[in-house]
């Protein structure tokens, strides 16, 4: 009995070893990609310096494994495409089977599984996070794009003008003016100043959220989901972060769509883009008021983050190239201040519930233009 009972131990013993072992190899029926150690699959060097240039690191993998290749990372596999032909094969014609996305179990604690960023096709808020994006896109159409022209036209004005003042703080100028377009085109309410309370908490809520969901920010309890049961502190700080992220998401996506509804009962709509989801919300989608509330969460980040990136991007880019910059133009200043004065029209009708402080800002600065 003692010696059955001590093979079968062995026998255990051999096959967790055997898995352990396992952990981090490459399956037979993966594309290839670069060596596996035990364990750790890829030996990467984790450090914030590996995530910064990672591209590179991709780049040089693509050109030795091809346009689709595998990396592991412990249990996890990452399928990496690097050609639009091989993102056509696999995220177009196999929608079906990469439809999905992985599970991330931290924005999963800030969103509740409703971020249509982050949220799951095959769990059980799957059909919610369909009818989500359904509604953004009967909403978000060509047309009602093509609507926003003049907002985007009149703020872009504003940043000249915020340039041709100020050019040393070109970064904030390009903030404000990103999240200035998105929340007038969202909620209907433009940001006027970069120190204007939409902007500070819109730029806290992005900063918290890069140091919790970007690669590498936080331990990987997706990789390895015992990380989870950290308790909260030194170990595990995104625990706090996390509720600190979904304090700020309420207080800012709820707040917004509060100051909607308030108009549409006053009988002021402007017409922008939540207030037109709330008027068919429950009837017309079958959404609930936090889906709703989500929408605005994932399109007033998404949003703002990208074009702000890219729009600064283009700033700084001809500083490699030496380009000069323009000494100033009398002429070109006059031409700004003439449609910083057109664009008022505009401002106004997104101006009804500005705090105080912003009206005297805003009126400050008009009254210096004529
Ligand atoms: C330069 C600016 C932008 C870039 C680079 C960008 C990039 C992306 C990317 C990569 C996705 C796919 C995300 C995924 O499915 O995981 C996406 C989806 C989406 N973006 Fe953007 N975006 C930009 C601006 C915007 C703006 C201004 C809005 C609207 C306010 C917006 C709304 C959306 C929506 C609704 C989706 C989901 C589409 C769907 O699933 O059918 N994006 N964007």
């Amino acid at each position: 009995m003692t010696t059955e009972l001590s093979l079968l131990t062995v026998s255990l013993l051999i096959v967790f070893l055997y898995q352990l072992y396992r952990i981090g190899s490459r399956d037979s029926t993966l594309p290839p990609g670069p060596p596996t150690v035990p364990l750790l699959g890829y030996k990467a060097k984790f450090s914030s310096d590996c995530f910064r240039s990672i591209h590179l690191k991709l780049s040089e993998w693509a050109r030795k494994y091809g346009d689709f290749y595998s990396l592991k990372m412990g249990p996890e596999t990452f399928i990496i495409l690097t050609s639009a032909k091989a993102v056509k094969e696999f995220l177009d014609m196999r929608g079906p089977s990469t439809a999905d996305r992985p599970a991330a179990h931290i924005p999963e604690q800030v969103h509740e599984g409703y971020s249509l960023a982050f949220g799951r096709y095959s769990t059980a808020l799957g059909s919610r996070w369909k009818l989500m994006r359904k509604t953004v896109h009967a909403i978000l159409t060509p047309a009602s794009v093509e609507e926003t022209y003049p907002i985007q036209f009149a703020e872009s004005v504003q940043l000249l003008y915020d340039l041709l003042h100020d050019p040393k703080s070109h970064f904030q100028h390009v903030r404000r003016l990103l999240v200035s377009i998105i929340f007038s085109v969202l909620y209907g309410k433009r940001v006027p100043r970069y120190e204007s309370y939409e902007a500070t908490s819109m730029f806290d809520l992005l900063h918290l959220e890069e140091q919790l969901f970007l690669p590498g920010a936080q331990l990987p309890v997706d990789t390895f989901p015992f990380l989870k049961y950290l308790p909260e502190g030194p170990l595990a700080p995104w625990k706090k972060k996390c509720r600190d992220l979904k304090g700020l998401h309420q207080r800012v996506y709820f707040g917004s769509l509060e100051q909607c509804k308030d108009r549409i009962d006053r009988g002021e709509s402007v017409g922008c883009l939540m207030e037109q989801i709330f008027e068919r919300y429950q009837k017309e989608f079958g959404l609930t008021w936090q889906e709703v509330s989500y929408i605005g969460g994932t399109l007033l980040p998404g949003g703002i983050d990208t074009s702000t990136s890219l729009l600064q991007g283009f700033i700084l880019s001809p500083l490699p190239f030496e380009c000069s910059i323009q000494p100033r133009n009398q002429k070109i200043a006059d031409l700004i201040h003439k449609h910083f004065v057109d664009a008022i029209d505009v401002f106004t009708q997104y101006e009804g519930a500005l705090q105080q402080e912003d009206k005297e800002y805003v009126a400050r600065i008009r009254s210096s233009l004529v």
